[in-house]
């Protein structure tokens, strides 16, 4: 079942079949910040609620996207389970062909996988029937994400979910090119492991993004921030 917050988060990212691309991205996080423990286990730091919107956002786009990072230490299903809906699309943006191809993403359910390769990569470990390869080029470390919004708009995915880990989505939002935020902070404390965002340096504290944010108390504790990347206070 929805929360109010998950309902209203929903409609303001607008009814699907947009022809404008649209790009959420989404990071669960304890108090102080962090995604995973040092090991990288991050299951669950945040609580069912979150874990309800996490689903309901697939559930509202056409792909949901994850740098290889997650996708080798998680192995996520990255399919629709805790609410009802169709599966997204699953992309897994690994530029030097690290993921290895028995993932579950990538050999299970029906949906569209695609895995985003940098052009200069050497070939990876052959894919599964099925998984369609992308191929971009690099600018510096990564791939634009601009480059990747339109290859992905090119084959009729516009409503995008960023859904991790915490470089994938930096990366997307130093691009500029991420229309919201969802954090979802847990009442929980970590003290070390991986850092949440991490974002190109800022000289002084005006040039810091400040969007306007829909904040709601899940049921069980942790707090959304709906962040508005279009807009600021
Ligand atoms: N709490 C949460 O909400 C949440 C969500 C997801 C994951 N996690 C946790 O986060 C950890 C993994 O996150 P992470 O930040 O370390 O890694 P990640 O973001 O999952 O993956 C990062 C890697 O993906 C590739 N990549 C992503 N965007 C790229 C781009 N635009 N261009 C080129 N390459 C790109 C790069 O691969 P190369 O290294 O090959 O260059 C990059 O180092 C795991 O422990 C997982 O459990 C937590």
């Amino acid at each position: 079942m929805l929360t109010d917050a998950t309902a209203s988060s929903l409609a303001r990212l607008g009814a699907a079949g947009s022809r404008t691309p649209i790009v959420v991205a989404q990071l669960g996080q304890s108090l102080d910040g962090r995604i995973a423990t040092p090991s990288g286990e991050s299951k669950y730091i945040n609580g069912r609620a979150a874990l309800t919107h996490l689903h309901a956002l697939r559930a509202h786009v056409d792909a949901v996207v994850v740098g290889v990072g997650t996708a080798v230490v998680d192995n996520p299903q990255l399919n629709v389970r805790h609410v009802s809906g169709g599966d997204p699309a699953r992309v897994i943006i690994d530029p030097n062909g690290r993921l290895t191809p028995d993932l579950v993403c990538l050999t299970q359910g029906k949906p569209r996988r695609f895995v985003i390769r940098a052009d200069d990569a050497v070939a990876g470990h052959a894919l599964p029937d099925g998984v369609e390869e992308i191929r971009l080029g690099r600018d510096g470390r990564f791939v634009p994400p601009q480059a990747i919004i339109a290859a992905l708009a090119a084959r009729g995915m516009r409503r995008l979910l960023i859904e991790g880990g915490a470089v994938t989505v930096s990366a997307f939002i130093d691009a500029g090119v991420v229309d919201r935020l969802h954090v979802l902070v847990a009442p929980i404390l970590l003290g070390s492991g991986k850092p949440g965002l991490v974002l190109d340096p800022i000289a002084q504290l005006g040039d810091a993004l400040r969007p306007k944010v829909e904040v709601a108390v899940l049921g069980d504790g942790d707090v959304l921030f709906d962040c508005d990347l279009r807009s600021t206070q």
